[in-house]
């Protein structure tokens, strides 16, 4: 199993969805001797917000690309590799602004491609990137699981949308929520994920022995 693991936390080494995120990817790694693991560290590698050579490029055929389109639609080309080559993928985001992280988003930028990873056809839209096992460790300050704030969450539905328009339906969430709420809080929400990410290893660690 090739695994990729997507990082994208504004806030370093006190990010939570790296930790757990980088602990699930470690724990299944572990769980077959013969798995892989990629890493995409969007932080200290930001990929470059999708502009007109970006948006004119992948619509040009290759040969014809300016030397700049093909720079820009060249970093699109090597985050879809790695998409395809993964079998699992994880992606870690902070709750930013009731959102994803903006690096995150820009890796979704990079990703949706019309005539690579969806198309247009009679029956309508196609997801193109079909059998992957996906998880979103995601980590917030309050709690939209569940109660009032529901609605304010605009990460898991997104991703859910996004992820699924491009064919990855297999999707698990793990949340690390309630971080804001002092250091009882913050102990509990990793517990809660670290019980998850466990869970998840154990059954992928019993597949592996079947
Ligand atoms: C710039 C910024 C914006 C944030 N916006 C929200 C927010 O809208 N709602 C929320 O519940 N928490 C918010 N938080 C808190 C983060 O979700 C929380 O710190 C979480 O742990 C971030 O994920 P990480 O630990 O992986 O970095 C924000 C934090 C930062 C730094």
């Amino acid at each position: 199993m090739s695994i990729l693991l997507v990082t994208s936390s504004p806030r370093g080494a006190a990010s939570h969805s790296t930790h757990v995120a980088t602990d699930l990817a470690h724990k299944l790694v572990a769980a077959d001797p013969s798995n892989t693991l990629v890493v995409r560290d969007l932080v200290a590698n930001p990929l470059p917000h999708i502009d007109p050579d970006y948006s004119t490029g992948i619509y040009t055929p290759a040969e014809a690309r300016t030397p700049r389109q093909a720079e820009v639609v060249g970093v699109s080309d090597a985050v879809l590799d790695e998409v395809f080559a993964a079998d699992t993928i994880i992606l870690a985001t902070g709750f930013i602004n009731f959102n994803i992280s903006s690096t995150l988003k820009s890796w979704v930028d990079h990703v949706a491609r019309s005539g690579k990873t969806f198309s247009y056809g009679e029956g309508g839209p196609k997801g193109l990137v079909s059998g992957k096992k996906v998880y979103i460790v995601l980590a917030s300050g309050g709690i939209y699981s569940e109660g009032a704030a529901v609605q304010m969450d605009h990460a898991v539905p997104y991703l859910r949308s996004v992820l699924g328009f491009l064919g990855m339906t297999d999707v698990e969430v793990i949340r690390v929520e309630g971080v804001g709420m002092g250091a009882d809080a913050v102990a509990a929400a990793l517990a809660k994920a670290t019980a998850k990410v466990d869970a998840i290893a154990a059954a992928n660690t019993d597949q592996a022995a079947a």
